[in-house]
C-alpha cells in the first residue's frame, strides 16, 4: 500500500467518525522556545488537552511532520528516522478508550487489513507511588476486541523490560507494563514531569514480524518492547487524562482526552509485509537514486545508505518550513543532519561534492510529498541552493580537515578532537583515516575532550532557555504581541509585499524573519521601531475572533503563507474595533497581551540577512 492512500484512508476513517481534519503544523514551532522541533502530534494540541476549546470542536485528527534529535544515532537499523510522520487523532473530552481501541483496531484489521493474529498489545501496570491505578479497563476492551476475531487473548504481567527479557511472552497477547513503557508525557515518566504537564496510561499495538528471528544479545527471550527489530510498534493510545501539581502529586484533568499517535513510515512497513520502514515508497526514490550514483547495492550497503536517505530528506523538511543551516538552535540541527549525511556518502565512496546529486535528492523528496505537503516542491529551488551551499561549504572544510590529519605526524585524543571541532572531522573518519597510516587514537581522551565541550554548551543552552515560556511567560507573550506590532510596521515602511517568514520568541528577544530583497537602512529601522513604539503607547486593543479560513482572508487577515491553516482560524486584531477600526490582523493561534501598552517599549537590535531574500530581526523590551 503507498504512504499517501494509508495517510488518506486514516484522515477519511476518523473524519467519518465526527472528526475534523487539520493540516500538519511545522516542524518548527511557533512562539514556543521550550522546543526545537514538533516530536508528537500532541505537540500543537496542547492548549486544547489542557480545556481550551478548539475552532473545530472536541474531535481532531491530523498527519503531522515530526522530528527525533535523540533517535539520531539509532538511525541505520530498520526502523528508527529522524523526520517522521505522525497519524494522530485527539478526543478532547468527547470519546473515551471503548472507542479508541475499537477505532484503531478496526483501522488496522479492516481499512489496511492487517492480520490480527500479528497483533499484540500493552498496557499499563499502575504507579502506586503516584497513586495512579492500574489499566483494566483497556485490558477488558482488548479482549472484547480480539475474540471477535476468535483470538484468546491472554494477559501477563511483565511490568520492566527486564521481567520481558527473562520470562518472554508466555503465551500472551496483552502485556502490562510499568509507566517507562507505558506512560505518556511530552518528558517521559510521572516523576520527570513539570509541574503543569498533562499525561497519561497508555496502550501500544505491536505488529510481530514472526520470520524475523529474535537476537539473543538483547536478553534470552523476545517480548513486545525487546529491540530485537521482531516486534515493531506501530500505535499508541495515550488516555491523557491526568496533570502533575505543584506538589508532585497528580489530578485527573477536567476533560478525559485520548492522544493518538501513530507512526506513518511504519505502517507502511507493515502493509508491505517487509519489517525495514526504508523499504517503503517513502524512502525508495531517494534510495534509488543513491544505489545508481554510488554504484553500490541496497544489501551490502544498507546502514549508510539508510543514514544518508534519512538525513537529507529530513534537512530537506526542515528547510522547506524555514529553517537554514547555522550554528545555532534549529539550524545547527540541520548543519549536524546535512553532515552526517556526507560523511557517510564519503563512506561509501559517493561523490559529497556532487550539487547535482544533492538536487536530485531534493526532488526525490519534493516528489514524496507532493501531494501531503506540495510546499516542499514549491520551493524545490530555493531548498536545493541551501542545501548545495551548505554541503559545498562542509566538502572545503572536510577536505582542510583531511589535508591536515595527513600532515599530522601524531594524532592523539585532543588533536582528534580539535580536527572534530575546527573540521567537523568525526572521530569515526578521523580513526578510519588513521587505520590506513597504521595509527590509533586514544579514544579515551577524546571522550573527555567531547564531554567537556558539551558541558559548556549545556550550560549555554540551559542558560538561554532559563527565561523559557514556565517562568516568564509574560515578557514571551508580550513579545508576541510585538512581533504583530513588528510584521505590520515593515510592511507600512517597506510596502505591503513583506511577509512573515518565520518567527521565534524567547523572554529574552523576539526573532522575525520576513521577505525583503536588501538589508533596511538605518532610517527605515529608526521608522519601524518608531511605529511600533507608537502603537504601544497607543494602547490599541487585541481581540480575538474565530472566522472560517475563507472569511478570514478576505477580511485582511495576514497569514503565514507556508502554513496550511484549518478551516476554522483564531485571529488576532489589534486596533480600536476588529471590524472597522484595526491596525494588525493576523491568522494566530495565540496567546496574546490584552492591549499593546502591556507590552512597554520595543528595541531593534540586530538584523541578518538569512539567504534567499530572507532578512531577520531581532528586537527586545527595554523595560
Ligand atoms: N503523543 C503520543 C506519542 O507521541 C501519541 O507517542
Amino acid at each position: 500500500m503507498k504512504a499517501d492512500d494509508i495517510r488518506q484512508k486514516y484522515l477519511n476513517f476518523f473524519a467519518n467518525r465526527g472528526h475534523k481534519i487539520i493540516p500538519s503544523s511545522s516542524l518548527v514551532p511557533e512562539n514556543d522556545p521550550t522546543t526545537l522541533f514538533t516530536g508528537s502530534g500532541m505537540q500543537p494540541m496542547l492548549p486544547y488537552l489542557l480545556g481550551e476549546k478548539h475552532p473545530l470542536g472536541n474531535r481532531i485528527a491530523d498527519s503531522q511532520k515530526c522530528f527525533r534529535a535523540e533517535d539520531i544515532e539509532e538511525v541505520g537499523d530498520n526502523r528508527h528516522t529522524t523526520f517522521f510522520e505522525m497519524l494522530g487523532n485527539w478526543s478532547l473530552g468527547s470519546y473515551w478508550k471503548k472507542e479508541q481501541l475499537g477505532w484503531f483496531f478496526e483501522f488496522l484489521t479492516e481499512v489496511l487489513n492487517i492480520n490480527p493474529q500479528s497483533l499484540y498489545v500493552t498496557v499499563f501496570s499502575g504507579d502506586p507511588q503516584n497513586k495512579i491505578p492500574r489499566d483494566g479497563e483497556s485490558v477488558e476492551i482488548w479482549q472484547k476486541l480480539f475474540s471477535q476475531k476468535n483470538i484468546a487473548a491472554s494477559t501477563v504481567e511483565l511490568v520492566t523490560e527486564k521481567q520481558g527479557y527473562k520470562h518472554g511472552m508466555q503465551d500472551g497477547r496483552i502485556f502490562y507494563y510499568e509507566a517507562k513503557k507505558n506512560w505518556w508525557s511530552r518528558s517521559g515518566v510521572p516523576q520527570n514531569m513539570p509541574s503543569g504537564e498533562p499525561g497519561g496510561p497508555d496502550s501500544e499495538v505491536f505488529f510481530l514480524f514472526d520470520e524475523v528471528k529474535h537476537d539473543p544479545k538483547y536478553g534470552p527471550h523476545c517480548h513486545p518492547n525487546c529491540n530485537c527489530g521482531r516486534f515493531l510498534e506501530i500505535g499508541n493510545s495515550v488516555f491523557m487524562a491526568y496533570q502533575k501539581q505543584t506538589d508532585g502529586s497528580f489530578k485527573e484533568l477536567p476533560q478525559q482526552n485520548v492522544d493518538f499517535g501513530g507512526g506513518l513510515e511504519r505502517l507502511a512497513a507493515v502493509t508491505n509485509h517487509n519489517p525495514d520502514v526504508f523499504q517503503t515508497d517513502l524512502f525508495l526514490p531517494l534510495l534509488d537514486k543513491l544505489e545508481t550514483a554510488a554504484d553500490v547495492s541496497y544489501q551490502k550497503e544498507a546502514p549508510s545508505l539508510r543514514r544518508i536517505s534519512d538525513h537529507f530528506k529530513c534537512a530537506v523538511m526542515m528547510a522547506a518550513d524555514g529553517v537554514i543551516p547555522s550554528n545555532k538552535d534549529q539550524g545547527s540541527v540541520m548543519r549536524r543532519l546535512i553532515r552526517k549525511a556526507m560523511i557517510s556518502m564519503r563512506k561509501i565512496s559517493l561523490n559529497y561534492k556532487d550539487t547535482t546529486l544533492i538536487g536530485e535528492l531534493v526532488q526525490a523528496t519534493a516528489t514524496i510529498y507532493k501531494h501531503a505537503y506540495p510546499q516542499v516542491l514549491q520551493q524545490q529551488k530555493h531548498i536545493g541552493d541551501v542545501m548545495a551551499q551548505e554541503s559545498q561549504q562542509f566538502s572545503t572544510a572536510l577536505d582542510r580537515g583531511i589535508k591536515k590529519l595527513e600532515s599530522l605526524k601524531e594524532v592523539d585524543g585532543k588533536v582528534a578532537f580539535d580536527l572534530y571541532q575546527s573540521y567537523g572531522l568525526p572521530l569515526e573518519m578521523t580513526e578510519e583515516l588513521l587505520a590506513q597510516m597504521g595509527q590509533r587514537v586514544d579514544r579515551h581522551t577524546f571522550t573527555e575532550e567531547f564531554k567537556k565541550h558539551q558541558a559548556i554548551s549545556r550550560s549555554g543552552a540551559s542558560k538561554k532557555f532559563a527565561g523559557g515560556l514556565a517562568d516568564h511567560s509574560a515578557k514571551v507573550i508580550r513579545l508576541h504581541t510585538a512581533t504583530h506590532l513588528l510584521h505590520q510596521a515593515l510592511r507600512e515602511v517597506l510596502g505591503g509585499e513583506v511577509r512573515q517568514e518565520g518567527s521565534n520568541i524567547t523572554a529574552a528577544r523576539l526573532r522575525f524573519d520576513f521577505s525583503h530583497h536588501q538589508s533596511l537602512s538605518e532610517d527605515e529601522i529608526k521608522k519601524v521601531e518608531l511605529l511600533v513604539n507608537q502603537k504601544v503607547k497607543e494602547n490599541l486593543p487585541v481581540h480575538k475572533t474565530i472566522a472560517s479560513q475563507d472569511e478570514a482572508l478576505k477580511s485582511g487577515a495576514l497569514a503565514f503563507f507556508k502554513e496550511k491553516y484549518p478551516d476554522k482560524v483564531s485571529v488576532y486584531t489589534i486596533g480600536k474595533d476588529p471590524k472597522t477600526d484595526w491596525w494588525s490582523k493576523e491568522l494566530c493561534g495565540g496567546p496574546h497581551v490584552a492591549s499593546t501598552g502591556k507590552i512597554g517599549p520595543v528595541k531593534i537590535i540586530k538584523q541578518q540577512s538569512v539567504g534567499g531574500g530572507i532578512r531577520r530581526l531581532y528586537a527586545e523590551l527595554t523595560d
